[in-house]
């Protein structure tokens, strides 16, 4: 098996108690087209959502984010492929299906919402008017029923004044306001499946913790499963149920959230997690990270070694794959047991 892929034992984690989980990414690599050459930007990743979970995918920039989260809304941006690998959504392939056939998954079963958010309302359209055209072009209700229930779903993501609002052009109302409106739009089919990207970076601090407020109460009304994406781990700690970690386009660490805060074993999520200001769990990470990721310049081995504390000539020669260290907890580091002693013995 490639670097970076897990069994698909170990990747089921306690979430998906032994059922089937809603997703399951399979070795997904994706490239981009560079001048003449396609280079993958996404390499062997795979994990598991499981049903009414909220996984959350972490990573620097540049690392393979928003690429992996919209391959699972079966989407991919101008210029990229999919090289290889599978995404199936509750037991079906979603990169076999055409556009024509996503269709009617996209916003009914799988909601996105974006990087930019406010980008995707339509400006010279009233808001409400918006959430009623995804209810009607869903089939799920139209004219006056679907006003109504467009003002109801206002209400529920803390609108003030629902009616008003739905009145309102996105221009007339505040950033947190149209984020709002937009989550609105991604809930209010009942998808199985919402896919956020970095919802909240825009927003003030005050915004952003209501938001989150928001999202772990629509989460539990709806038992709905989530895929977060965030570079921010602070974020990620407060909303989900596991927290995959990517560097460099592959996978390096996946675990329950507690647990990954409490014992991160990769030396990236070590620094990711020294670099939280609140985090102060005992065996947190404390090595501060240093450089940045650079694309251009990975060996052929784990692309964290130039960069790492721990790191060994043979990092640098020797691709890392997942492997379980502790039930649901996988990382890809050879080195990971020996640095939690060799860390303490120095501190
Ligand atoms: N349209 C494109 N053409 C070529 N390369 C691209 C394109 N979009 C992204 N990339 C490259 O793919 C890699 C992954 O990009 P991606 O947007 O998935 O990262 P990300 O983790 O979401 O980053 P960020 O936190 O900045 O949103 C980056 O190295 C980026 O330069
Ligand atoms: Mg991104």
């Amino acid at each position: 098996m490639a670097a970076g892929a897990i069994t698909p034992e170990a990747a089921g984690g306690p979430s998906t108690n032994g059922r089937e989980p809603l997703v399951r990414v399979d070795d997904l690599t994706v490239d981009y087209r560079n001048d003449d050459q396609w280079v993958s930007v996404v390499k062997d990743v795979s994990f598991e959502i499981g049903r009414g979970e909220t996984l959350g995918l972490a990573g620097e920039s540049g690392c393979g984010k928003t690429t992996t989260a919209l391959a699972m809304f079966g989407y991919h941006k101008p210029g990229s492929r999919v090289a290889g690998g599978r995404v199936t959504f509750d037991g079906r392939d979603l990169l076999g299906l055409s556009d024509r056939q996503m269709q009617p998954i996209r916003g009914s079963r799988i909601s996105l919402v974006p990087q930019n958010p406010a980008s995707t309302l339509t400006p010279s359209m009233k808001v409400g008017r918006q959430v009623v055209e995804t209810l009607e072009a869903h089939g799920v209700s139209s004219g006056s029923e679907a006003m109504e229930r467009t003002v109801e779903i206002f209400g529920q993501v803390g609108l003030p004044e629902p009616a008003e609002i739905a009145r309102r052009y996105p221009h007339q109302l505040s950033g947190g306001q149209q984020q709002r409106v937009v989550i609105a739009i991604a809930i209010v089919c009942r998808p199985d499946l919402i896919v956020l990207d970095e919802p909240t970076t825009a927003l003030d601090v005050t915004t952003q913790a209501r938001l989150l407020e928001l999202l772990t109460q629509i989460k539990g009304d709806s038992g709905m499963s989530a895929l977060y994406v965030s570079h921010n781990l602070g974020v990620l700690e407060q909303i989900c149920d596991r927290v995959a970690v990517m560097y460099a386009g592959e996978l390096i660490e996946i675990a329950p959230t507690a647990e990954l805060f409490n014992q991160p074993r990769h030396p990236y999520t070590r620094g990711l997690i020294a670099a939280v200001p609140r985090v102060e769990a005992e065996h947190a990470g404390t090595e501060k990270l240093r450089g940045l990721l650079r694309r251009d310049d990975l060996p052929d081995g784990c692309g964290f070694a130039p960069r790492c504390p721990y790191s060994r000539p043979q990092c640098f020669t020797d691709p890392q794959r997942l492997d379980e260290i502790e039930p649901s907890h996988q990382v890809a580091c050879w080195r990971a047991p020996d640095i939690e002693a060799e860390s303490e013995a120095t501190r």
